[in-house]
């Protein structure tokens, strides 16, 4: 067995269950699987609160009822049709039922939610969330002012060092430990402190590590985000499901990419083209400003392309919220009153925020339950799971988002799947119980990788693959989409992707080299961009946030299906699919049948 790397020991740790990333996600399956007794380990490759939640804005949903009629059915529906029918229904009821308790119990474990004036949690509307199966608004959107993802990661980190789970911070997961059998047996890590290399093993391995925003040039999310746990599961030879699903935020600050939060427009501001027209009215006569992200952006994307656009070359859009006044502003806005400051130089009291739509959000990831469980389907098992792993959060694709996500809807996913993968663990494993011998794959794998990055020499940087990546992307995925582009698109990305073995590292040690984690970052970003594009010029339709100039309507009947994606290191992308639950799970409510997606 694998014993030694670059003549220091491996140093080996047993736990009941390992969580990789500390997120949201990460540190709300952490703490519960703590809290029932499990030894649990949570590594991160950064320190636990700079995790990319703390990013999130506007707030998460639950039809709390705090500012008006509301109910978790009308929540399920809207997430339904906000998925344009892709989503799976058994989870999207789960997720809607249990928004309720788990909000509430994260008030109990101290989160600051902005308050109501007889002190009930501050709800706000948001984009698609509406009463009554489509009829009025709902305010749905618990927030603490719009810092939500700040104050509820410093809680759950709180929470977490409670119970006493025990942390690895600033450890880069390499790879995963798979077993004989298929199983997963743990992961592979180095310390970037310290260059030291650790097996972990665990009952389960959950992988809780964001997604993969950085592959496009222009994003909302951190640096950090580089999916590294989608890219161990397709080392690991199985898939990620509907990867041709990215959402565009229509607010990022133009030139910036920073994140304007939709709560803005939730409090009641609006967008304005180069003519000073509030044109949502003319494409979601209903919702208007508050129609679905995809929806929202593509009419910002026509506003632009048909002349309209705002700026000296008018290719951005106005936000508007001078009129809502400083006292709203501060209470409620003061986050994104700093933002537009800093990166747009606006005075948002007084002048509108140049924005654009903006990378934001995969809603395709690793296959999974509602138990959290990995899927990795076979014909006669389309919902076949792999023991020994789960997957949460971004990293997830369970599938509550479908083909488009509602805002808000994601820190609830965080906090529903986090605690539903805590609940598991909680039933199928046995603390203290032995751990099975490793198989052919004792670490040996990951190992090689990192070995085979680390003394490469490199003959193109780092910097300039990852830029022709994300410019392919940027360009060829992008909020519209034709069968000719990405085709240009795929040809530059698979190219992209050969190059990765003229990667390596200039510094070679192991020793907080920045050289060496942003390397195998890439490496990490390249077989997703490639998985992505493929399964953008896959899927014939228009359907979410994937329109196609050249199919541009939905299409149930071929593909009311999620894709499957895998690829070989050598590059050679497999599709597959599996079905959409069509199914509740359980009689309390009724499927919701496909039918026309207006807002
Ligand atoms: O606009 C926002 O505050 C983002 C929220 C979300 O993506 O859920």
């Amino acid at each position: 067995m694998l014993t030694e790397y670059n003549g220091q020991k491996i140093i080996d740790h047993e736990y009941d269950v390992v969580v990789v990333g500390a997120g949201g996600a990460g540190l709300r399956a952490t703490f519960g699987m703590a809290e029932v007794g499990l030894k649990t380990a949570c590594l991160t490759k950064v320190f636990p609160t700079r995790s990319h939640t703390v990013a999130a804005q506007g707030g998460i949903s639950a039809a709390l009822g705090n500012m008006g009629e509301d109910d978790w059915r009308f929540h399920m529906y809207d997430t339904i049709k906000g998925s344009d029918w892709l989503g799976d229904q058994d989870a999207i009821e789960y997720m809607c039922r249990e928004a309720i308790p788990a909000i509430i119990e994260l008030e109990h474990y101290g989160v600051p939610f902005s308050r109501t004036a007889d002190g009930k949690i501050y709800q706000r509307p948001f984009g698609g969330m509406t009463t009554n199966y489509g009829e009025g608004t709902a305010q749905r959107t618990c927030a603490a002012a719009d810092r939500t993802g700040h104050a509820i990661l410093h809680t759950l980190y709180q929470q977490a060092l409670k119970h006493q789970a025990e942390f690895f911070i600033e450890y880069f997961a390499l790879d995963l430990i798979m077993g004989d059998d298929g199983e997963c047996l743990g992961v592979m890590a180095i310390n970037m402190d310290d260059g030291t290399i650790h097996r972990f093993r665990g009952h389960q391995t959950v992988l809780a590590t964001g997604g993969y925003g950085r592959a496009y040039f222009s994003c909302t999310s951190a640096h950090t985000c580089t999916g590294d746990g989608n890219a161990m599961v397709l080392r690991a030879g199985l898939p990620l499901q509907d990867m041709e699903f990215t959402q565009f935020h229509p607010t990022g600050v133009y030139g910036a990419g920073c994140l304007i939060t939709e709560g803005v427009r939730g409090e009641g501001g609006y967008l304005t083209n180069s003519e000073g027209e509030r044109f949502m009215e003319r494409y979601a006569p209903s919702a208007k400003d508050l129609a679905s992200r995809d929806v929202v952006s593509r009419s910002m994307t026509m506003e632009i392309v048909e002349g309209r656009g705002v700026g000296a070359n008018g290719d951005h859009i106005h936000l508007n919220l001078m009129h809502l006044g400083a006292e709203v502003i501060n209470e409620r806005l003061p986050g994104i009153a700093e933002t537009a400051k800093i990166f747009a130089g606006v005075d948002v009291t007084k002048d509108p925020i140049p924005v654009l739509p903006t990378v934001h959000y995969n809603m395709g990831g690793i296959p999974t339950n509602y138990h959290a469980e990995v899927i990795n389907p076979t014909k006669r098992d389309p919902d076949k799971i792999v023991p020994g792993l789960m997957a949460i959060g971004e990293a997830g694709c369970v599938s509550v988002h479908g083909a488009n996500r509602l805002g808000s809807n994601s820190l609830l996913d965080l906090v529903v799947f986090g605690r539903a993968a805590a609940k598991r663990a909680s039933e199928t494993v046995k603390s203290g119980e032995s751990h099975k011998p490793l198989g052919a794959d004792d670490g040996t794998r990951a190992i090689e990788r990192l070995d085979r990055i680390r003394h490469n020499k490199p003959k193109i940087p780092t910097a300039e693959l990852r830029m022709e990546m994300q410019q392919a992307m940027q360009q060829h995925a992008a909020v519209f989409r034709t069968g000719d582009s990405m085709a240009e698109g795929m040809k530059k990305i698979d190219l992209a992707y050969a190059a990765k073995d003229n990667l390596g590292c200039v510094d070679q040690s192991l020793i907080f080299n920045t050289d060496l984690i942003e390397t195998l970052e890439l490496d990490n970003l390249l077989p997703q961009a490639v998985v992505s594009m493929h399964s953008c010029a896959h899927r014939k339709e228009t359907r979410g946030a994937h329109a196609r100039d050249d199919y541009p309507k939905r299409d149930d009947k071929d593909w009311m299906k999620h894709s499957t994606c895998y690829i070989s290191d050598k590059g050679k992308v497999t599709m597959g699919d599996r079905p959409v639950h069509l199914y509740t799970l359980t009689n309390d409510v009724k499927p919701i049948p496909p039918k026309e997606r207006v807002y």
